[in-house]
C-alpha cells in the first residue's frame, strides 16, 4: 500500500489547507454535544435509528443508506466490497488523494484519465476507457482540487455505458456545488453516492459520512462496514446538523461570496486560476510553489501545494472561507506574490 501522511503538523492559522469549513459547526451542534450524557457513553453506538433519519431528509428508504466515519470509510469500504484481482478502477485524475491510496489496499489495477490543461471533466476520454474489467468508477463531483464537476447527463451516461459496474459519485463539495444525483439512486441501478459532514457542516473532527445506493448494493457495503465506526458524539450531532438549514444556508452563502471576491483578488493580481464549482480555487503559482506555501504559512495562512498531482506542478489550491478571512488571506497573498514576483500568469 502506498503511504499517506496528511500535511497537517501545527495548523493553529487561517486554514484554508483541507477545504474544511473554515469558521464553526452550527451552534445547535454544540449544544447536542453539551447535552451527552456520562452514562450514554457507556453504550455502543447505534447507527440505524439514525440512518433512518437521514434517508428520510434525503428522501431515501433506511436501507439504501449507510452512515461512515468519514467519506472516507465509505470509500475504503466500497472497494474493499467490490475491487478483487483482475478488476479496474477507473478515475479521472487529478482527483481525491485517497481513492488511489484505499485501491492499493486491494488487488484491483488504478485506471487513470487525464483532464486536459483546463481541468474540466475529461468525459469523452473516460467513456473510451471503460473496459469489460472495469468494477468501479469514481467521480468526486464537484473535483477536487480542480474544483470542475460533471453534469448530470455525463454521469447517467457513464453508469449506462460501464453497467458491470458501480459508479461512485463523491458530493463531498454538493452543498457550494447545488446539484446532485441523489434523486437518482435505486433509479440508476449502479449508482452510489456519497456525502459527507466534514465540509459545509463543520464537523470534519467528528468523521461521519454517508454512502447512499441500491439496496442490493448496500447489502454488499454493509458486509463489510464496521458496526461501530461511526461513534455516539457523531450520531448525536447528525439531526441538529440536518435541521440547522439556516446555519447550513449562511455558511455557504458566506463561502460563495468570498470565493467571487477572491477570483477577483486572483484577477486583479494577474494570476491564473480554475473556476470552482466547491469552497477552495486551484491557483497557477508555478516554479515557486514551495517557497510561496512556505511564506504563506509564515504569514499566517495554510494553503495547499497540489504540485505532485498529476498534470498539477506549480498549483497551489486554497480552501475558500468567510469574506473576511479571504481579505486577510489575499493581503498575505498579494504581497507574496510581489515578494517572489509571481504575476501575469493568467489566460
Ligand atoms: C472529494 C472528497 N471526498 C471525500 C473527502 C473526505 O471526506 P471525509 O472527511 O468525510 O472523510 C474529501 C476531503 O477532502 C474530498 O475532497
Amino acid at each position: 500500500m502506498k503511504e499517506y501522511h496528511p500535511p497537517l503538523g501545527s495548523r493553529d492559522a487561517l486554514r484554508l489547507d483541507f477545504n474544511e469549513n473554515t469558521l464553526a459547526c452550527s451552534p445547535k451542534v454544540r449544544e447536542a454535544l453539551g447535552r451527552i450524557s456520562a452514562g450514554s457513553l457507556t453504550r455502543y453506538p447505534e447507527r440505524e435509528p439514525v440512518e433512518a433519519i437521514v434517508a428520510a431528509h434525503l428522501g431515501l428508504a433506511a436501507a439504501q443508506v449507510a452512515l461512515t466515519n468519514g467519506v472516507d470509510e465509505a470509500i475504503h469500504v466500497l472497494f474493499g466490497a467490490f475491487l478483487d484481482a483482475g478488476d479496474e478502477l477507473l478515475l479521472p485524475v487529478p482527483t481525491y488523494t485517497m481513492y488511489e491510496i484505499y485501491a492499493s489496499a486491494t488487488d484491483a489495477r488504478v485506471v487513470t484519465v487525464q483532464a486536459g490543461d483546463d481541468l474540466q471533466f475529461p468525459f469523452e476520454r473516460l467513456l473510451a476507457a471503460i473496459t469489460p474489467r472495469t468494477k468501479i468508477v469514481a467521480i468526486a463531483n464537484p473535483n477536487s482540487p480542480s474544483g470542475s464537476a460533471a453534469t448530470r447527463a455525463q454521469l447517467i451516461e457513464i453508469a449506462s455505458r460501464a453497467p458491470q459496474a458501480v459508479l461512485l459519485v463523491d458530493e463531498a463539495y454538493f452543498h457550494f456545488h447545488g446539484e446532485t444525483v441523489m434523486d437518482l439512486i435505486g433509479v440508476v441501478p449502479n449508482l452510489v453516492v456519497a456525502r459527507t459532514f466534514s465540509k459545509a457542516y463543520g464537523l470534519a473532527g467528528l468523521r461521519l459520512g454517508l454512502l447512499a445506493g441500491p439496496v442490493e448494493l448496500m447489502r454488499w457495503v454493509r458486509r463489510v462496514l464496521s458496526p461501530y465506526s461511526v461513534n455516539s458524539l457523531a450520531l448525536a450531532c447528525l439531526s441538529p446538523a440536518l435541521e440547522d438549514s439556516t446555519y447550513l444556508d449562511w455558511y455557504v452563502g458566506e463561502v460563495l461570496a468570498a470565493r467571487a471576491e477572491f477570483e477577483a483578488v486572483l484577477d486583479a493580481a494577474g494570476v491564473r486560476h480554475w473556476p470552482s464549482r466547491a469552497n477552495f480555487v486551484l491557483v497557477e503559482v508555478g516554479a515557486r510553489h514551495a517557497e510561496f506555501v512556505r511564506l504563506m504559512r509564515a504569514a499566517g495562512v495554510l494553503v495547499r501545494d497540489r504540485s505532485s498531482d498529476p498534470g498539477c506542478d506549480g498549483r497551489v489550491r486554497i480552501t475558500i472561507g468567510t469574506r473576511e478571512q479571504m481579505r486577510q488571506a489575499a493581503l498575505a497573498l498579494n504581497e507574496i506574490l510581489a515578494a517572489l514576483q509571481i504575476k501575469g500568469q493568467a489566460q
